[in-house]
């Protein structure tokens, strides 16, 4: 399976490395190489693969599936619904050494860090990011293009909304939700609900302002 990586950033290294860690265990995934639209970063190789070209290449390349490897929320949810449109197939990148739930539900094009814990009836959207460490307890609903930061521990049945960032550190208290494309900082602790579009900080966390 020749895998197309979507940026070659430090967040696509942190995919190559996992689908590398994959194959290791004999996944079969092979990967082709980076799609990056910086020119400067095209010809140079990385983790062993090559940057090939910009995204607009992406149907050039002889491969068998993509993974959108770029943090920022909506612009992997724009390159995503792209690449969807095309007809791609997503891979899920998922760490050998993470700890999941054989009953959890995980969406196309989603990466699970190393040192994850993913419980029971977790569902998981697509092109979501559940980085380094985090917990994601039972019963949680994480929506299409979320990202769990690192180390943030999420309580169970919270429910965090498309699109949403839940910064390094930060707790979620059991039940609580997070509205769509909201950001809660790094290090906050959320013991009430949070509306849609809203940065919330601190401990416990409040609005600081609207997206
Ligand atoms: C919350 C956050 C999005 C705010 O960023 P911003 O909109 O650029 O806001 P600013 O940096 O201008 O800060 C605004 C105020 O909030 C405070 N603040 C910012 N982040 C904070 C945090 N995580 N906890 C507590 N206070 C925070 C600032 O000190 C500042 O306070 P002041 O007005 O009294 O000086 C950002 O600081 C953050 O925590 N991002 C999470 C990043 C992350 O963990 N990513 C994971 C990817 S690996």
């Amino acid at each position: 399976m020749r895998v197309l990586i979507i940026g070659a950033g430090g967040h696509g290294q942190v995919v190559a490395d996992i689908l590398l860690r994959m194959a290791d265990e004999g996944s079969g995934a092979i990967l082709a190489g980076f799609l990056d639209d910086r020119g400067d970063l095209l010809g140079q190789t990385i983790l062993g693969a090559p940057v090939l070209g910009r995204i607009a290449d992406c149907k050039n390349i002889r491969h068998d599936t993509v993974i959108v490897a770029i943090g920022e929320n909506k612009t992997r949810q724009r390159i995503f619904k792209m690449l969807q449109q095309d007809g791609e197939d997503f891979v899920i990148a998922q760490h050998p050494k993470s700890i999941v739930a054989p009953d959890v539900r995980i969406g196309a094009g989603s990466m699970i860090c190393g040192g994850v814990v993913l419980n029971t009836a977790a569902t998981i959207g697509g092109a979501v990011i559940l980085n380094t460490g985090c917990t994601v307890d039972h019963h949680n609903y994480i929506g299409s293009f979320a990202h769990i930061g690192p180390g943030a521990n999420l309580g169970g049945e919270v429910e965090i909304g498309e699109g949403s960032l839940v910064g390094i550190g930060a707790t979620v208290m059991p039940g609580k939700r997070i509205g769509a494309w909201s950001i809660v900082g790094a290090g906050a602790l959320v013991n009430r609900d949070v509306p849609e579009r809203s940065v919330v900080v601190g401990v416990p966390a409040r609005v600081i302002k609207t997206i």
